[in-house]
């Protein structure tokens, strides 16, 4: 690899598996591109439009060939990926390895040696294409587990530029990443960066306890020191950054008469259920659903919910569809909300909504308002920002949170009622308790919620994530 030589370039480059925008092109090959409605792009929005910068990232199609260009004032860097990459690399690597792997093993991970050389290849394109935007001294931020070697490579190309990494989903324990045959390599990807981001405390302290077992480096507390013929050559920390959301942005628009009224008709469509549950996610098994639907479905049976009171809306937006593990799922779920509803339902009335779609934003939001349980159950879970999604909305301190403690967000939500999903008879319970809890303790515990969600928000972790990376100092290096 020849390291580029820009004169000029970005003094922010984002670096994430997508682009902010899908990019489609027409039949008379015209490209077009809608804002993809994603967390990152929501978390970034603030930090780009503070900065001139540039995003590198995939159009969310095989084969597109673009070339860079600007919306919002952000220069955006198309990277090409063939049918083949997008099936090596993104759903197989990334998405068929990293994935469960990276999940407590949920799914069995499957280690293919031509997806691994599919994910180097892909990563040294993506570091290259961040190396040709970054300005002299830049700050690149690399962006979650598609992209674990971009900050080796990265440094590699170019040694002056400050580089940090943040890993959105869970980093495992010692013992679950260990099976990884190329662990060795990731873990050398990761420490190319000055600072690597995690969610939680804990999956910080998993990374520094991997790097002292699959490296000879010494590690003190957050920091691992690099050496080279025996001197050091430079820090690596690693730190919890918990992610969060546009909080003010989310009670905001869930504050609008449009939204407070949709609520209102989504009830009254629903036939002005008793108790109103919601589940939003997207279709993955890591997000608990069929543990969910399964304790939902006893507590019908049981009458402990009454069926004709009570209904469970449970949105679950496609994802991921070309990965057997993600069809399996589908069938699963489906199968069992047809049952439930087959035993429970009635003319005018099924106790399961089930709606595989995605939804805008204004939808979601009344969606929250009008729930009075959101069930948040992931088996495990970087962080879930549906949780923080649905307390930002609930201003009139009411509703309450199911939420499981293999989430990163039951870290800092507690005033929600925590379950642990695989403990049946235990979700009854506490979805019970939460469909039935008094007013006032619902309004103590949603108060309690909201002040870490609007006083943590998402503005503030990039902030200060970029604070710690540009306290690095800058190196000397060749351009
Ligand atoms: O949670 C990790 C993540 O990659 C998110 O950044 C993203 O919104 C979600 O999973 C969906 O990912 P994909 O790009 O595979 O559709």
């Amino acid at each position: 690899m020849s390291a580029p030589a820009p004169n000029r370039g970005y003094d922010l480059v984002v670096v994430a598996n997508r682009l902010p925008v899908d990019v489609s092109v027409d039949d008379d090959g015209t490209p077009s591109w809608t804002r993809s409605p994603g967390g990152l792009v929501t978390a970034l929005a603030p930090v780009m439009a503070r900065s001139a910068g540039a995003w590198v990232g995939w159009g969310g199609a095989p084969g597109l060939e673009l070339e860079p260009f600007e919306v919002d004032g952000t220069q955006l860097v198309p990277v090409t990926l063939s049918q083949d990459e997008v099936a090596a690399y993104y759903e197989g690597f990334s998405n068929d390895t990293l994935w469960p792997l990276y999940h407590d093993v949920i799914a069995p991970p499957t280690f293919h040696r031509q997806w691994w050389d599919a994910y180097q290849r892909v990563n040294r394109r993506f570091a290259q294409a961040a190396a040709a935007q970054a300005a002299r001294g830049a700050t690149v931020w690399v962006h979650d587990y598609q992209l674990q070697l971009v900050p080796r490579y990265l440094r590699d190309l170019r040694p002056d530029v400050r580089i940090g990494y943040f890993h959105h989903i869970p980093f495992p324990p010692l013992e679950i990443f260990a099976q990884l045959p190329w662990r060795r390599q990731v873990v050398d990807g990761l420490l190319g960066a000055d600072l690597v981001g995690f969610q939680r405390n804990g999956d910080a302290a998993n990374f520094v306890r991997v790097v002292r077992r699959f490296t000879d480096l010494t590690t003190r507390g957050q920091v691992i020191t690099l050496t080279r013929h025996g001197k050091v050559e430079r820090h690596v920390r690693a730190a919890p950054f918990p992610i969060s959301i546009d909080s003010q942005a989310f009670d905001q628009l869930a504050r609008t008469p449009e939204v407070q009224k949709r609520a209102e008709e989504i009830r009254h469509e629903l036939g002005s259920p008793e108790v109103l549950l919601l589940g939003v996610d997207r279709l993955d098994y890591t997000k608990g659903i069929r543990h969910r639907i399964k304790a939902y479905g006893e507590l019908l049976e049981d009458g402990r919910l009454s069926p004709q009171h009570t209904t469970l809306v449970q949105v679950a937006s496609p994802s991921r569809e070309n990965v057997g593990a993600y069809q399996q799922l589908r069938d699963d779920v489906e199968l069992l909300v047809g049952r439930i509803n087959g035993d429970h339902g009635q003319v005018g009335h099924a106790p399961v909504q089930y709606l595989h779609q995605s939804f805008p934003m204004e939808e979601m939001a009344a969606l929250y308002l009008a729930a009075d349980v959101m069930l948040v159950t992931a088996l495990r879970d970087g962080m879930n920002l549906v949780a923080k999604e649905y307390v930002a909305a609930r201003s009139d301190e009411r509703g309450a949170l199911v939420l499981s403690e293999f989430t990163g967000a039951a870290d800092e939500l507690s005033g929600a009622v925590l379950v642990n999903p695989h403990d049946i008879d235990g979700m009854k319970n506490a979805i019970t308790y939460a469909a039935h809890m008094e007013a006032r303790e619902a309004r103590t515990r949603m108060r309690r919620l909201r002040r870490r969600v609007l006083g943590h928000d998402v503005n503030a972790w990039s902030t200060e994530f970029l604070a710690v990376l540009t306290a690095v100092p800058l190196r000397e290096g060749h351009v």
